[in-house]
């Protein structure tokens, strides 16, 4: 079966081509460029790019697995959650697609996307596993039992991981996306220079905050920066190494627990946040701790793209083998969050 897998839930324009398991194309189009100078996501300049970017990228797919649209058997496109505008050019476009084509369209949960990222490398984990998504939108755990049974253990309370990356780097004039630039500062400075919270919430929470944690971030800096008479360069890579550090012992922390407590030997990773190297090589090192395997998605299918909508798209299709109604609708909160 070849599947198109669309993708518009924040501001990367995304479509894949998939035949069966196997990705045939996987392109996207970034905005970040045109959303950099606000420090975030503009919801409105984000669904107008999403439109113009859409039909190229669409028959560049195409072009790239070298079939037409009358090739394709489904069309499989994010219906949620994320930004009402942005989703609603993607899935209207799945729609009309459908309409003129007879092509059967499936609406795919974003967070099913995130899950399953890691089925689209080369080693694919076994059933059930546990899973840690962390993206700018999100922060949770999942105990995941097929590629139609998942249940949520825990969730972030206020800023998801990724949310906390970019506005650390908005406070210290980073750049957006923040995750990256601010691994890129961690990995020049001293992680233990500065103790900053970690919220462990409730005993046996699966919960995240990282709300409280950005406030010292920002306390520190001011502190810091009004008495510096040295390298401000320095002082941002050890707030940045202190912060992802801090980030990241309760991500691990909560994911290893959650594995141990419910019995399960796999940890899975998935979300932008998941294509950080400490946080990968942190996981890695308590998953080998605890006797238990770890399998992580290739960097690219971390970040958001159309190759996990439309996988994860196909095995719901397989499952239930219902196509989406053309009255069905957007939703900006995930069912599964
Ligand atoms: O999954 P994604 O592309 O979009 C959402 O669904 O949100 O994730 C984007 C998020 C941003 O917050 C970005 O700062 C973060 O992932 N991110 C990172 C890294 N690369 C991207 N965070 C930490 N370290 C990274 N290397």
């Amino acid at each position: 079966m070849f599947i198109l897998g669309i993708e518009s839930s924040c501001d990367d324009t995304a479509v894949a081509v998939l035949e069966d398991d196997a990705v045939l194309a996987n392109v996207v189009s970034s905005q970040d460029s045109i959303h950099e100078r606000f420090g975030g996501v503009v919801p409105e300049l984000a669904s107008r790019n999403h439109l113009l970017a859409m039909q190229p990228l669409i028959r560049s797919a195409l072009h790239q697995a070298m079939l037409t649209l009358q090739d394709i058997n489904l069309i499989a496109v994010t219906q949620g959650p994320g930004l009402i505008g942005s989703l609603l050019v993607g899935y209207s476009y799945a729609k009309a697609l459908s309409y003129v084509t007879k092509i059967p369209f499936i609406g795919v949960d974003h967070m099913a996307g995130h899950l399953f990222s890691v089925f689209l490398g080369k080693k694919s984990p076994p059933f059930p596993f546990i899973a840690l998504i962390v993206s700018g939108g999100t922060s949770s755990i999942y105990l995941c039992e097929s590629f139609t049974s998942f249940t949520l253990l825990g969730r972030t309370r206020d800023d998801a991981a990724g949310e906390a990356f970019d506005k650390v780097a908005k406070l210290l004039d980073l750049g957006y996306p923040g995750g990256p630039s601010v691994s890129r500062y961690a990995a020049r400075g001293d992680a233990k220079r500065f103790s900053f919270p970690r919220a462990w919430l409730d005993k046996d929470s699966y919960d995240f905050s990282f709300s409280g944690l950005k406030t010292a971030v920002l306390q520190t800096y001011k502190k810091h920066h009004r008495d510096l008479q040295g390298d401000n360069d320095q002082l941002t890579s050890d707030i940045c190494a202190s912060f992802q550090q801090a980030v990241i012992d309760v991500l691990v922390q909560k994911t290893i627990t959650a594995a141990q407590k419910n019995t399960i030997q796999t940890v899975v990773l998935g979300g932008g946040v998941a294509a950080n190297k400490q946080l990968r090589e942190k996981m890695a090192e308590q998953c080998r701790v605890h006797d238990m395997s770890l399998f992580l998605p290739d960097p690219v299918y971390c970040t958001d793209n159309a190759a996990m909508i439309a996988f994860a798209g196909y095995h719901k299709y397989k499952k239930i083998n219902i196509a989406n109604d053309f009255d069905t609708d957007v939703f900006s909160r995930s069912i599964y969050n």
